[in-house]
C-alpha cells in the first residue's frame, strides 16, 4: 500500500511540474510575442515608405531600363517582408472577432473565386461539394475568411505542379449523444504532412518552407478556437493533406 501511495505521490509531482513548465512557456511565449508585435509595428510603416520609394523611382525609368528588373526584385523583397510583419502582429495582437450570421458556402464561395487566378496559374482544379442549406452560424466572416485562406495557401503551395483542391461542407444534427456541427473538409493532391509532423504543423514558427513563417496555421487554428471549433489534419488515402474544421451548431429553434 506503501509503496502505491509513493507511486502516485511521483506521479502527482511530475503532472504538477509538467504543468508549471507549460505555465512557464505560455507565459515566455505571451512576452515574446508582445515584443514581436511592437517591432512588427515598428517596421509596417517605414517599410510602405521604401516600397512607396522604389515604386516611384521605377516609374521614372525608361521602359527596357535593366534597372526596372533589380527594383521589382527589391520590390518583391519588400512585400515578403510586409508578409511576415503582418502576420506577427495578427498572430500577437488578435482583433477581437465581431460576429454576424454567415452562411459558410457563400464564404466559401467568395474565398475561391478571389483565388480563382492563383488555382488557375498553378493549373490547379477545384471542386466544391457544398451541403444545401446547411445552418448559418455566427461567426466573425473576415477571420474565418482568414483562416481557410491560410489553408487554401498552403494546398497551393503544396501543388506547385498542379492538382485537385476539394472543399467539402456537412451538417449533423445534434442528437443525444452529440451536439450538432457543422464541418468544412479542404482537401488537396500536394505533398502531403509527414505524419510525425501532424502535431506540429499548428505551432507558431513550424515550418518546412524557406519562405514560411509558420504562423499561418497556428492564426488559423486560434481563430477557429475563438469560435469554439476544432480543426485536425490527416492525410487521405490517395496523396495530399486534407483539413477538417468543425463550427459547433446553435440548437436549432423549431420553425413556427
Ligand atoms: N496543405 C499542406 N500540404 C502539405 N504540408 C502542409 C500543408 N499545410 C501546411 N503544411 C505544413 O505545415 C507547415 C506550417 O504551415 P503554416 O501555414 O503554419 O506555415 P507556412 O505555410 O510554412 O508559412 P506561412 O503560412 O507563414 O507562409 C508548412 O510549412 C508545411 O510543412
Ligand atoms: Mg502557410
Amino acid at each position: 500500500f506503501n509503496s502505491l501511495l509513493s507511486k502516485l505521490e511521483r506521479a502527482r509531482r511530475r503532472v504538477e511540474r509538467y504543468h508549471y513548465e507549460q505555465m512557464k512557456r505560455a507565459d515566455r511565449l505571451a512576452s515574446i510575442g508582445e515584443m514581436a508585435a511592437g517591432i512588427a509595428h515598428e517596421i509596417k510603416n517605414p517599410l510602405a515608405g521604401v516600397a512607396g520609394v522604389i515604386q516611384v523611382l521605377k516609374k521614372d525609368l525608361p521602359q527596357g531600363d535593366q534597372m526596372r528588373a533589380v527594383l521589382d526584385e527589391v520590390l518583391s523583397q519588400i512585400e515578403r517582408m510586409d508578409k511576415a510583419v503582418r502576420n506577427l502582429l495578427s498572430f500577437a495582437r488578435p482583433p477581437e472577432p465581431k460576429m454576424s450570421l454567415v452562411d459558410l458556402n457563400e464564404l466559401i464561395g467568395k474565398l475561391f473565386d478571389f483565388l480563382a487566378p492563383q488555382f488557375a496559374k498553378y493549373s490547379i482544379v477545384t471542386e466544391r461539394k457544398l451541403e444545401a442549406g446547411i445552418p448559418w452560424l455566427s461567426l466573425d466572416p473576415d477571420l474565418v475568411q482568414q483562416a481557410f485562406l491560410n489553408i487554401a495557401l498552403n494546398a497551393i503551395q503544396a501543388m506547385p505542379e498542379g492538382g485537385r483542391f476539394t472543399v467539402e461542407t456537412r451538417s449533423e444534427e445534434s442528437d443525444e449523444e452529440a451536439p450538432g456541427l457543422v464541418q468544412v473538409i479542404l482537401t488537396d493532391t500536394g505533398t502531403g504532412v509527414y505524419s510525425e509532423n501532424t502535431n506540429r504543423i499548428f505551432s507558431p514558427f513550424f515550418t518546412t518552407r524557406q519562405q514560411g513563417t509558420g504562423l499561418g496555421l497556428s492564426i488559423t487554428q486560434r481563430i477557429i478556437e475563438q469560435h469554439g471549433g476544432e480543426i485536425s489534419v490527416s492525410n487521405p488515402a490517395a496523396k495530399g493533406a486534407s483539413f477538417t474544421v468543425s463550427f459547433p451548431c446553435p440548437e436549432n429553434e423549431a420553425p413556427e
